[in-house]
């Protein structure tokens, strides 16, 4: 059976785990995925004042921060998810650097971009400008409060895919 990749990216310093990280556990548990966490080598710093200024200045500069872990190729996955939060109207520059490094021909990705109003911003048109809208499947955005408070908006849009 093909296999389901959830790979995310998520702040971690201020809560216990942050609210991407969440959302990517929750479809794990829906499809029996495997978890690839896109993390930078250089961590962010440890107030919002700071990592706000760090991201701004990485999107600024087009930078591909170097991650700490990488996938050798996408052999296996049918179904790739990808979470992130909304950075400044996209997606962190550590998932530019993530989707870059990998060939997604014959794949479906579906983003999921968590925010705080901006909803998926242009995340989803800089995705099909990297990789193609072929193989770019239904995106969702998810309110940070909304998650908080336990919307069932992500098992719906999860059933829908696989109902397919
Ligand atoms: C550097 C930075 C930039 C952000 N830019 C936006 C934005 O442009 N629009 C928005 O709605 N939310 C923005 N947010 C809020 C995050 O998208 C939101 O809090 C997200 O759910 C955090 O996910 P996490 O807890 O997994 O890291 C930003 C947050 C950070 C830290």
């Amino acid at each position: 059976m093909k296999k389901t990749l959830i790979a995310y990216f998520s702040l971690e310093h201020s809560e216990p785990v942050g609210i991407t990280h969440e959302v990517a556990l929750d479809i794990q548990k829906l499809t029996d995925g495997d978890l690839f966490r896109i993390e930078p080598v250089d961590p962010y710093p440890e107030t919002f004042k700071e990592v706000n200024k760090e991201a701004a200045l990485k999107k600024r500069e087009n930078i591909r921060p170097r991650l700490k872990r990488y996938l050798d190729n996408l052999d296996g996955y049918q179904t790739v998810f990808l979470a992130y939060p909304n950075y400044w109207g996209t997606m962190p520059m550590e998932v530019f650097a993530f989707v870059e490094s990998l060939d997604f021909t014959g794949k479906k990705v579906y983003p999921i971009c968590t925010h705080e109003g901006s909803g998926l911003g242009y995340s989803v048109i800089d995705l099909k400008n990297m990789i193609g809208e072929s193989v770019l499947g239904e995106a969702l955005a998810l309110e940070k409060s909304q998650i908080a408070s336990g919307g069932g908006s992500l098992r719906k849009y999860i059933e829908g895919i696989f109902d397919d």
